[in-house]
């Protein structure tokens, strides 16, 4: 197998840690190790205690109990725990798919959602957002049995979206799970930006409705703890599990240990993680409202009513340009959607960040430039 270059990694190893401001990230605002124990009065004394020997390669128990907790009925025999959401893409088409197979991928999408299955040989057809004049995103119901083949065993969805923040209402991912039980698909869903709806609403999750979708979750978005590498698939069909585990040992074996602990402080403490990160995001978007309204004529932008990120059109111009024009001029950082294969007029825009303030003053002097 021969792996293709993954552009937005790429793009993020040059610019992630010398830009000063990641104005297109979708992870969270992170914390310290520090502030994390701080959450239980007896974690800083257990964390120095830890053994630091091999770890189950399922995932620590109790990690996969807590997981399991998030989901309505799932077994902790239904997770595995995986070092990041990337290791999870990477083993589910491993596992599930094989050259000469077909997966319908939502898009616009996350690179190696489609590219590692593509170097493995398997066709792929995108399933696209619309999005309207003002830069709202729906589903394209007519298209979706267009697209079906008599060699398509998967689909593959993001909700929320990676990089509009397109999330499925209730309706359409009980839809959605009609269509693949009908036509016996395994369905794929990417919810690393699951329980970041704004109004506090937890999305219901595709496993919990149907016995052939997996479900990848992670530590590093909605949690803002990207440096754990704590990621996990969940499933109903625990012999599908047991495949991936089993797969992982050619992958990392096992995960972790301080990341595991870690992992358990946070998601015991996840209420409070998660309310710090959405007040983070809703005070943000409290500054990109008047922004873009002072820009309407350059950009179209709806703000999401979930995720860390949205994805706004440039109504002139060369979004790579201009990307490349505000990380010269002023250390802001946004992903251009040449990095998504979207065109070149959108940009992914992070909202997890807390000094979004400063870096979109940043914007608007390099605008009135
Ligand atoms: C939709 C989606 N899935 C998976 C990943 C990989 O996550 P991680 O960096 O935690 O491995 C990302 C990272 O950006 C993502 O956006």
């Amino acid at each position: 197998m021969k792996l293709t270059p993954f552009y937005i990694e790429q793009f993020y190893a040059v610019h992630e840690f010398t830009a000063p401001y990641m104005f297109g990230s979708s992870d969270c605002e992170s914390m310290s190790i520090g502030e994390l124990l701080a959450f239980e009065p007896d974690a800083q004394e257990a964390f120095q205690q830890l053994w630091m020997g091999y770890t189950e390669s399922q995932g620590d128990p109790e990690l996969r109990e807590l997981v399991a907790s998030l989901y309505a009925n799932l077994d902790p025999q239904g997770v595995v725990v995986l070092t990041g959401a990337q290791e999870g893409i990477f083993l589910f088409t491993l596992t599930v798919l094989e050259a000469g197979d077909h997966m319908i991928v939502q898009t616009p999408a996350y690179q190696s959602q489609y590219q590692n299955a593509l170097d493995l040989g398997i066709e792929i057809s995108g399933w696209t957002l619309r999005e309207s004049e003002d830069n709202r995103w729906s589903l394209d119901w007519e298209m979706l049995p267009k697209l079906l083949q008599p060699n398509t065993r998967a689909l593959l969805i993001t909700t929320p979206n990676n990089p509009t923040s397109y999330t499925f209402t209730e309706a359409e991912l009980a839809q959605l799970v009609a269509f693949a039980r009908e036509h016996d698909l395994y369905l794929f869903s990417d919810e690393v930006y699951r329980s970041l709806d704004h109004g506090g609403k937890v999305a219901p999750s595709a496993v919990e409705l149907y016995e052939k979708a997996i479900g990848l979750g992670v530590m590093s978005k909605a949690y803002g703890l990207a440096g754990l590498r704590i990621g996990w698939l969940a499933s109903q069909d625990h012999n599908l599990i047991e495949r991936i585990r089993d797969h992982k040992f050619y992958t990392t074996i096992c995960n972790s240990a301080p990341s595991e602990f870690l992992a358990k402080v946070a998601l015991r403490h996840r209420q409070v993680i998660l309310d710090r990160n959405r007040g983070i995001i809703q005070a943000n978007i409290a500054h990109l409202e008047p922004f873009f309204a002072t820009y309407a004529d350059r950009f179209a932008w709806t703000p999401p009513t979930s995720g860390a990120i949205s994805f706004p059109r440039l109504r002139y111009g060369s979004a790579s340009g201009f990307a490349n024009s505000l990380i010269e001029t002023c250390g802001v950082m946004m992903v251009p959607s040449t990095k998504f294969d979207w065109g070149d007029q959108h940009f992914r825009l992070g909202m997890g960040r807390r000094n979004l303030p400063e870096a979109l003053h940043r914007v608007a002097e390099f605008l009135k430039a």
